[in-house]
C-alpha cells in the first residue's frame, strides 16, 4: 500500500504539521497523511501517531474545512464522521446476487468436491485457495471513480438493507481506494464484519457493569451494530471489515483486465495493496486436495487462539476462468466450499425457567435444562437474557433446544424444535413481581429488562455487597456470593459497612466454617482498606462506572469525598464519562445513604485517599499533561509512551490545560507560547527523563 519511503515521509510530516497552525494549502498532504495514519491503526494494527497528534490533526481538517466548505470532498476523512441517526435503511439491489456456500463436514465431502470441480473444470489439478470462514455478518461494499459509494448488509441475497453511513464508522473499511490503478471504474467486494472476541468481552462486560444484558455472541453482536439507527453508536462497537471476494468489476473505458484481476488470491492481494483488510496472512494454495484437507484440520486447532471467531475455512478455486467455468447454482457457487468446523452445540431439554435479580435490579430469565456435556464444561443452567429473547424464541418449558457454547462465550439458547413438541409443554409466565421481595417490577419503555426498582430488596444488596467484595473491586478472596448470602441471612451483614465488623466469634460456629478460612477472610479485609481508590470507586456499583471510569474518576481527585464537589461539567470533562455516566453519578453521590456510607467505611479505617495521586508528587505522572517540541535526542514516539506508561497523558496543543511543555533543539512557536501563558512547566529532555526518575 505505501513504500518505506512513503512512510517515513508521511510520520516526519504528521509530526511538522502538530507543531504548527495549519492552513488550506495543507488540506490534501493532511487527508492523506490521516488517511495513512488510520490504515496503519485500523488496517495494520500498528499505530504510527500519538492519540494526541492524531487528535490534533483531525481537528486542524475540520477546522480548515469548515473555514473552507467548498474544499470539502467526499474521501475526506471527515466524511466518515458519525452524524447522528440513520433514518431508514432504504432496501437496495446487489450488482451481483450475493450467494451463500456449500458445506462440507469431513475429509471425503471435499475430495467429492474436488473431484467435480476438475471434472467440470476439464483440468488435472486445480489450484485451490484456503482462507478462514469468518463467523460475522456479511456485508457488500461499492466503490465508484475510487470511492466507498454503498454499503449493504446481505438481506435476501439479492437485495439488501443500505447501511452505507454505517459502514464507514468502521475504520478499517477504506472510504477511498484506488480502484482505477487496477483498471476498475465501479467494483462491489464482499465481505464480513466481525468484532474481536477481546472486544465483545470488553462490551458485554460494559453492558452487564450497566445492569443491561449481555449479548450471546460477537456474530449476533457484530451483525446487530450494522442495523443500530444511532452512527455514533455503530462507531463505539469498534467493528472490523474482513474483504474476501471481488463479485463485480466494469471496467475504465479503453481498458484491459488487469493481471492481477485474473486469479482469487490475485484479487486479495489487490484489494490489500488498496488498504482493505483481507485475512492474507492465513491464505494458503495448494494443487492437491489432500493438502488442503490438512490445512483445514491444522487450523481447527488454533480456532480457540485467533482474536476473531472463525466457523470454518472456506476453499476456492484460485483461477478466475476456471470459476467461470466450474459456475454456480441459485444458491452457491460450484468453485467454493466451506469446511465447517466441529459445531459447538448440542441438544437438551428445557425443564424450568428460574428468575435471578442482579445488582441494579434487572430480573434474568434462566433456563435450568438437562445436563449436557459441551465444549469441555457440562451446561445445566443458562442466561435466557431478558423477555424479549425468550418471546422471539418461542420458548417453552418441556422444549427440546439447542445449545450453542462458541469459545470463550457464555452459552445460549439458539432455538427450540417446536416440531418436537407432544402437547405437555407449558408457556414461559414472565412474572409481575420481584421473585425476591415481591415488589412490582417496572421496564422503562425504551428497555428490554424488568427491574425490581426496591433498593433495599434481599438479592440487590446480598449482589452489591459481592460486587464489593469481587475480585476487580476491593478484592476481598473468600467472601463471594455464596458466603455474602450466608452471613446475610444470618443478620451478620447488611450493607457493605457490614463486612468491617464481622461478628466472628458467632461465624466461628458456623457450619463448615473453619480457623483458617476465618484468618483468611479477616486478612483479605483488612487487606482491603488500603486498595486503589479506584476500586473503592469501581467496588461502589455506581451504574454505567465501570473499571475504566473508576479509573478515570480516581484519577482527578485526591480523596473520594472530592467527587462530592464535581459538577456535570467537571464529570464531562473526564475521559470517558459521557451524559448518562455523569448523571447518574451526580444521583449517586447526592444519596445522603449513600454518603453516609462513605463516612462510616471511613471511620472503620478503609483510606478514601488517593494514594496513588501522592505518589505521582514524588515523579509519578498521573493527572498529568504532556507535549514535545522541538527536535529530541529519544524518539517522539517512545518519549510519548513513556508518558503514557506512568500515568500521564499526551495533549496536541498549548493551552492552560497544559502542566509541561518538554523542548528539544529549535523549538519554536510553542516554546513562546507557553512562556506567554506562564502556567506550564517548561522541561528539557534531560528533566523530563528526571521526572521520571
Ligand atoms: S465466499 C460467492 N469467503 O459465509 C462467494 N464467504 O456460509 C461466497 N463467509 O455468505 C462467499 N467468510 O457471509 C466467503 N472467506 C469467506 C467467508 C465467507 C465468511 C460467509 C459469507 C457467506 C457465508 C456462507
Amino acid at each position: 500500500m505505501y513504500s518505506i519511503e512513503q512512510e517515513k515521509f508521511f510520520i516526519d510530516s504528521a509530526h511538522l504539521f502538530a507543531e504548527r497552525e495549519l492552513n488550506s494549502d495543507d488540506l490534501n498532504s493532511l487527508k492523506d497523511i490521516i488517511h495513512y495514519a488510520d490504515w496503519k491503526y485500523y488496517v495494520q494494527d500498528d499505530p504510527v501517531l500519538a492519540d494526541a497528534a492524531y487528535d490534533y490533526l483531525f481537528k486542524q481538517l475540520k477546522n480548515i474545512e469548515e473555514k473552507n466548505p467548498s474544499l470539502i470532498t467526499l474521501d475526506s476523512p471527515t466524511q466518515r464522521v458519525a452524524k447522528g441517526l440513520n433514518k431508514d435503511f432504504p432496501t437496495v439491489s446487489h450488482l451481483v446476487p450475493m450467494l451463500s456456500l456449500e458445506n462440507s463436514y469431513n475429509a471425503e465431502d471435499l475430495i467429492d468436491w474436488d473431484r467435480k470441480c476438475r471434472e467440470l473444470s476439464e483440468q488435472e489439478h486445480i489450484e485451490y485457495c484456503v482462507e478462514p470462514k469468518f463467523d460475522g455478518a456479511s456485508i457488500s461494499l461499492v466503490y465508484e471513480n475510487d470511492i466507498l459509494t454503498r454499503g449493504a448488509t446481505r438481506g435476501n441475497g439479492t437485495e439488501g438493507d443500505d447501511i452505507t453511513m454505517n459502514t464507514k464508522q468502521i475504520r478499517s473499511i477504506p472510504i477511498k481506494a484506488n480502484i482505477s490503478q487496477f483498471h476498475i471504474k465501479q467494483i462491489e467486494i464482499r465481505g464480513e464484519v466481525v468484532i474481536t472476541k477481546k472486544r465483545f468481552a470488553a462490551y458485554n462486560e460494559k453492558l452487564i457493569t450497566n445492569g443491561e444484558q449481555a449479548l450471546a455472541n460477537a456474530r449476533n453482536a457484530a451483525s446487530g451494530s450494522l442495523r443500530i439507527k444511532d452512527t455514533n453508536e455503530v462507531a463505539k462497537r469498534n467493528l472490523d471489515a474482513f474483504l474476501y471476494n471481488v463479485s463485480y468489476t466494469s471496467l475504465i473505458e479503453n481498458q484491459t483486465v488487469h493481471p492481477a484481476m485474473q486469479t482469487h488470491k490475485g484479487m486479495l492481494e489487490s484489494l490489500s495493496q488498496l488498504g482493505f483488510k483481507t485475512s492474507l496472512d492465513n491464505i494458503k494454495t495448494f494443487y492437491h486436495i489432500d493438502d488442503v484437507i490438512r490445512y483445514v484440520q491444522e487450523f481447527e486447532e488454533k480456532r480457540d487462539g485467533l482474536p476473531y471467531e472463525i466457523d470454518g475455512m472456506v476453499v476456492k478455486v484460485n483461477r478466475i476462468d476456471l470459476q467461470e467455468r466450474i459456475g454456480q447454482t441459485s444458491h452457491h457457487p460450484r468453485w467454493a466450499i466451506a469446511y465447517k468446523f466441529k459445531a459447538r452445540q448440542a441438544t437438551s431439554k428445557l425443564i424450568n425457567v428460574e428468575y435471578q435479580v442482579g445488582r441494579t435490579g434487572s430480573v434474568t430469565p434462566v433456563a435450568k435444562i438437562l445436563p449436557v456435556a459441551l465444549g469441555g464444561v457440562t451446561i445445566s443452567s443458562l442466561s435466557l437474557f431478558n423477555e424479549e429473547v425468550v418471546k422471539e424464541k418461542q420458548l417453552m418449558i418441556g422444549d427440546t433446544v439447542l445449545i450453542e457454547r462458541a469459545g470463550d462465550v457464555i452459552p445460549y439458547v439458539v432455538k427450540s424444535f417446536p416440531e418436537l413438541r407432544t402437547g405437555e409443554e407449558q408457556e414461559i409466565i414472565f412474572p409481575s413481581h420481584c421473585p425476591v421481595c415481591s415488589e412490582v417490577l417496572y421496564k422503562p419503555e425504551e428497555e428490554a429488562v424488568w427491574r425490581c426498582t426496591n433498593i433495599n430488596c434481599e438479592a440487590q444488596v446480598i449482589e452489591r455487597i459481592a460486587h464489593y467484595a469481587s475480585k476487580d473491586a476491593l478484592d476481598i478472596r473468600g467472601l463471594g456470593d455464596a458466603l455474602v448470602r450466608k452471613f446475610y441471612e444470618q443478620g451478620f451483614l447488611k450493607n457493605i459497612v457490614g463486612i468491617y465488623h464481622l461478628p466472628f466469634e458467632q461465624i466461628k460456629s458456623l457450619e463448615g466454617f473453619g480457623e483458617k478460612s476465618m484468618i483468611n477472610l479477616k486478612d483479605a479485609i483488612e487487606k482491603s482498606k488500603t486498595q486503589p481508590l479506584h476500586r473503592l470507586i469501581f467496588g461502589l456499583g455506581i451504574r454505567y462506572v465501570g473499571e475504566t471510569t473508576a479509573k478515570a474518576l480516581a484519577r482527578t481527585v485526591s480523596h473520594l469525598t472530592d467527587l462530592y464537589e464535581k459538577t456535570k461539567e467537571d464529570l464531562l470533562r473526564i475521559d470517558d464519562v459521557g451524559e448518562k455516566v455523569a448523571t447518574s453519578i451526580l444521583e449517586f453521590f447526592s444519596h445522603h445513604d449513600n454518603r453516609s456510607i462513605l463516612e462510616a467505611l471511613e471511620k472503620e479505617g478503609v483510606c478514601l485517599a488517593n494514594t496513588q495521586k501522592n505518589d505521582a508528587m514524588q515523579g509519578d505522572l498521573v493527572g498529568k499533561t504532556f507535549l514535545f517540541t522541538g527536535t529530541m535526542t529519544m524518539k517522539r514516539s517512545e518519549a510519548e509512551a513513556l508518558v503514557e506508561k506512568n500515568g500521564g497523558s499526551i495533549v496536541g496543543s498549548v493551552s492552560s490545560k497544559l502542566n509541561y511543555l518538554v523542548v528539544g533543539e529549535d523549538a519554536g512557536s510553542k516554546l513562546e507560547k507557553a512562556k506567554k501563558l506562564g502556567t506550564i512547566t517548561i522541561l528539557s529532555e534531560e528533566e523530563f527523563m528526571g521526572l521520571l526518575g
